[in-house]
């Protein structure tokens, strides 16, 4: 999966239309940059921008909108509500998918040393960039706000980790860093505004004070009355998901609602969640209650029931994951999401890519597709009961396995496209001939990784396919001697696609490694096609 950075910058404009839009249209005219959100406000005379994307393509963006915020901000005549000490006042990078904290601390390393090269500001680095313990905390590095900057940019505990030591009126100072995504999530109690601080008192990680501290690590928390809803909420941000997922700040505030005998009525998300998170909670019902529940879809809504997400509003998953929010982006120009007509017409084309490789991942995800269906066509049926269990079992590795060969069939043609381009580079120097050759083999072992990766899926699905023949509905017997001779096939196609490319590979010990390997995932087909369908048909 491609890595997707937030990146959440606020600039200190929030009344003039003009300069708001200028901003948003910087960032949205940056390839590659999906915005999600601009959330202006009047009495802070600050906006701030949502945006999402690869790494590169984020800074990118970033960039791009603060060299327009410079030309139409000017911080000489700045006044709002919430603390500030630059026209863009703060930017921090934040993991959504894939993306470690290490790429999101690149990231504003990397934007911190552009922007004050581009327009010579001073900038600050904080949060997990923060080059010392002093300067983790965004309030403390803004203490004074932009009034304080000229003195305190005189002094040398405050010099800039990026740009000159020099105040810029028109400008002040910025600072950018990363941290972790943080989850505005608020539970709704048929109770008292003092009920409910009192059990965010109980579960927020700062307690009661030093000597009191709550249950949950990086959870804040109070409580407040909701006029607009007649409800009281626990308010939480959740600021590390992955340490205090949703779900434990959600039942465990049930849990202290209970013995205060108050009625819990479903929760909210404010804002944005990434995927993750809704999945992580997903897991923990399906396991608590040992449900079965592959699609994604499902799971989502089965945290939406689970935590009654929709009490207050409508929770519109398009609306609210960002994943979701970028998919529509993301998928143009993706083979997978082309028609089958489409798919089958420029495999046809005049064009090298996509080739055999994409179309045996391809083949790979309909066998492993119909493996699924076997299994669906069998769960769930009177008739067919007392294998409930086993297809319980059976059904998740072809799911999963049906959506990673789809990612393959777009792999293998990047891989071919990237070896393609290492071709075209220049070689009119010794130098140039040498980084042509190093991109080529590069390229060639990435060209030989992906069949190998899809062989390797399809490897893990014999015993699973033999399971499934042995115990699925034996009216979709077809369907699965159908799967079974689709990944054999693609595993076939592997096979030649990956001995083809290590041809031209210089790496003697890497050529033999890949050789080998791949000549036993092709036996090991061949012999478990062979075993598969020989249980198929002894099948009435
Ligand atoms: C809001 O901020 C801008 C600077 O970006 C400033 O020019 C403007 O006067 C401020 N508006 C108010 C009402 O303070």
């Amino acid at each position: 999966m491609a890595k997707l950075v937030e990146c959440v910058p606020n600039f200190s404009e929030g009344r003039n239309k003009e300069v708001i839009d200028a901003i948003a249209g910087a960032i949205s005219a940056t390839e590659g940059c999906s915005l999600l959100d601009v959330d202006p406000g009047a009495s802070t005379n600050r906006t701030v921008y949502t945006f999402v994307g690869p790494p590169q393509a984020v800074v990118e963006g970033a960039l791009n909108a603060a060299r327009a915020a410079f030309a139409i901000i000017d911080m000489a005549k700045h006044t709002g509500q919430h603390p500030r000490m630059g026209a863009l006042d703060v930017c921090p990078f934040i993991p959504v998918r894939s993306a470690t904290m290490d790429d999101c601390v690149a990231c504003a390393n990397e934007f911190g040393r552009r922007l004050a090269d581009m327009l010579e500001v001073p900038v600050y680095l904080y949060g997990e960039a923060a080059q010392s313990e002093n300067r983790r905390s965004l309030p403390t590095i803004r203490a004074g706000e932009y009034e304080a900057l000229p003195e305190k940019l005189r002094k040398s505990e405050w010099a800039p980790d990026f740009g000159p030591a020099t105040f810029v009126a028109s400008w002040g100072a910025t600072v950018t860093g990363a941290r972790k995504f943080l989850i505005a999530y608020n539970v709704n109690l048929l109770s008292t505004k003092e009920q409910a601080h009192r059990i965010a008192l109980d579960i927020r990680e700062q307690g009661r004070g030093k000597d009191q501290p709550g249950r949950f690590k990086k959870v804040q928390g109070i409580g407040w009355y909701l006029e607009e809803s007649s409800v009281a909420q626990v308010s939480t941000n959740i600021l590390d998901f992955e340490l205090t997922p949703l779900h434990a700040v959600y039942e465990e505030i049930c849990r202290d609602a209970r013995e205060l005998n108050l009625p819990v009525v479903g929760s909210q998300i404010v804002g944005l969640i990434p995927l993750k998170a809704m999945l992580d909670c997903a897991d923990f019902y399906v396991q608590k209650e040992k449900l079965f529940i592959v699609e994604e879809e499902h799971k989502v809504r089965l945290v939406i029931s689970k935590l009654g997400l929709d009490s207050l509003g409508p929770f519109i998953p398009k609306e609210r994951i960002i994943e979701y929010m970028v998919e529509a982006n993301q998928d143009e120009g993706r083979l997978v999401s082309l028609s089958l007509q489409q798919f089958v017409r420029s495999v046809g084309a005049r064009t090298a890519a996509p080739g055999g490789g994409s179309v045996s991942a391809a083949i790979a995800a309909m066998g492993a597709a119909l493996g699924c269906m076997v299994g669906q066509m069998t769960y769930g049926k009177r008739q067919f009961e007392a294998v409930d269990g086993i297809m319980r079992r059976l059904i998740p590795p072809f799911h999963q396995a049906m959506n990673d060969l789809l990612l393959i069939v777009d792999a293998d043609s990047t891989a071919f496209n990237s070896y393609m381009a290492a071709l075209k580079m220049p070689r009119s120097t010794a130098d140039d001939i040498k980084r042509r050759e190093e991109a080529q083999q590069e390229g060639l072992k990435k060209a030989v990784g992906v069949p190998l990766s899809l062989a390797e899926k399809v490897a893990a699905l014999w015993p699973v396919l033999q399971d499934m023949v042995r115990y699925g509905n034996v009216a979709c017997k077809s369907d699965a001697q159908v799967a079974a001779k689709a990944l054999e096939t693609a595993v076939w196609g592997a096979y030649y696609n990956i001995i083809i490319n290590l041809k031209d590979i210089t790496d003697q010990s890497f050529k033999c490694a890949m050789e080998e390997k791949a000549s036993a995932l092709l036996k090991e087909a061949r012999e478990s096609v062979a075993m598969v369908l020989e249980t198929a048909s002894q099948r009435p």
